[in-house]
């Protein structure tokens, strides 16, 4: 391989990764042409560049220097260092050097991204994209650990430190179980579950055509007139009203309990008025005795959250969170072979029991609620939605 294809394996490496993060738009053109220039041997360098003087500044890179760049892994496995690690030593690294971003079981701690879930979710207001639910390749996951994380100490992972975690990450999104061993060797078997919807830029053969057709010039309007302009028809309210239309928005939203997520952190106030509203209706008006069919197909969705965690219906099994088959009414620690937090045990002895109303303050701040509780999730904020979720577990006797 000579040294010029060997810098366009690199940047097909680095255009790869990105395309891999949601460009492929952009970079799906040059990200062939550099694959098109290594397989052909043809150089991607100016025409009359040795190697030696180039444009006449600097120095050739040496080898290392480029050795050092040179650490893209691609789709096909090209790049991988030998190595393995398997997941339970992943969980380790992971809580140590990843956790405090990304939370024990990669659910985001704040504002960092989640790193699990999101599965179904692609197609949704708001997806939640990560590496289990979007990400096309495996090799895009160890390249980016590898390459870029933890923020801060890029690069300071070993490469079986970077397999145990890979391992590890496909656990957390389970697609792997919790002592299955990552290796150069098996790497490539591992398919993830979104990749079938990326593919190569085709906007040449789809959209272009569309853009050169000749434009219609004909039976054109002979002068044109201007009737109105927005401001006077009014499509642009003045900066006075907008303020106005957006505050009342914001009131309305906080009263029906729709608040957006920027609004709580600006009125914590209001935000525990309404979160402790619903608890009360509740146990004022009975639970129907079947079931909203729309609550719960709501609940299902909004479940998807949790799915990281917990399984439901037939055959449910324990994951990082216990299995949830009958958890309404039951008693707090409701599964007998699950270990759990000291403050649940505690609340199992005391006798206490998953009511709707505890249901619904456990889920709206779990760590507040239950001090302790190895359920490392953020909660639920709106009450409407977790009265859904509430309502689907009912579902599950
Ligand atoms: C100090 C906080 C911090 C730590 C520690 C950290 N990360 Fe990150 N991580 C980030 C940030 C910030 C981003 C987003 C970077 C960006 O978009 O440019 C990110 C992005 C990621 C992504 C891509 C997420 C996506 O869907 O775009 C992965 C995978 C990841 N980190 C894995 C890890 C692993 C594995 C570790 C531990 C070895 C780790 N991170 C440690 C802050 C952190
Ligand atoms: C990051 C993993 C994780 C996520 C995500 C998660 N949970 Fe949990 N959950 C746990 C763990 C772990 C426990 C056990 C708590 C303990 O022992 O402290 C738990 C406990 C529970 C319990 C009590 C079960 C019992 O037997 O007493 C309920 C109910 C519950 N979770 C519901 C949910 C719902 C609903 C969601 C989604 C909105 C969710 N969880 C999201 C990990 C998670």
């Amino acid at each position: 391989m000579s040294k010029s294809a060997k810098i366009a394996t690199t940047f097909g490496g680095v255009l790869a990764m990105t395309a891999a993060l949601g460009f492929s738009a952009l970079s799906g053109a040059p990200f062939l042409a550099a694959h098109a220039a290594e397989d052909t041997g043809a150089s991607i360098m100016p025409e009359g560049y040795t190697g030696k003087s180039g444009f006449g500044l600097g120095r050739a890179a040496a080898e290392e220097e480029i050795e050092a760049w040179n650490i893209d892994v691609r789709p096909d496995g090209l790049g991988l260092p030998p190595g393995k690690g398997n997941a339970l030593d992943g969980e380790e690294i992971f809580a140590q050097s990843c956790a405090v971003c990304h939370g024990d079981f990669g659910e985001g701690v704040g504002r960092w991204p989640v790193l699990s879930g999101g599965f179904g979710s692609l197609s949704d207001d708001r997806p939640v994209k990560t590496v289990g639910s979007y990400w096309p390749y495996l090799s895009t996951v160890f390249d980016y650990v590898h390459r870029a994380m933890p923020f801060g100490a890029a690069q300071s992972l070993t490469d079986d430190e970077v397999y145990a975690i890979t391992a590890y990450l496909l656990y957390l999104n389970g697609l792997a179980e919790e002592d299955f061993e990552l290796s150069n060797e098996n790497f490539t078997e591992v398919k993830l579950p979104n990749e079938g919807n990326f593919y190569l830029d085709d906007r040449e053969q789809v959209e272009l055509p569309e853009f050169r057709q000749e434009p219609c010039m004909e039976n054109c309007k002979e002068n044109v007139e201007i009737t109105a302009r927005a401001a006077v028809v009014d499509v642009t309210p003045g900066e006075a009203e907008a303020r106005k239309a957006r505050e009342e928005s914001k009131k309305a939203a906080a009263e029906s309990g729709t608040a957006t997520d920027a609004a709580p952190a600006e009125e914590p106030a209001a935000e525990e008025e309404v979160q402790a509203a619903p608890a009360e209706q509740e146990e004022a008006a009975a639970a129907p005795a079947e079931p909203d069919p729309e609550l719960v197909a709501a609940g299902e969705k909004l479940f998807r959250q949790c799915k990281a965690c917990h399984q439901v219906g037939d055959g449910a099994k324990n994951r990082t969170g216990p299995m949830l088959n009958g958890v309404l009414d039951a008693p707090v620690g409701h599964v007998a072979d699950y270990r759990y937090s000291k403050v649940f045990k505690e609340a199992n002895e005391a006798g206490e029991t998953w009511t709707r109303a505890n249901l619904d303050a456990f889920l709206a701040d779990p760590r507040g609620e239950m001090k302790g509780t190895k359920m490392s999730f953020r909660g639920v904020k709106k009450p409407e939605d977790r009265e859904a979720i509430i309502t689907f577990l009912s579902t599950f006797r």
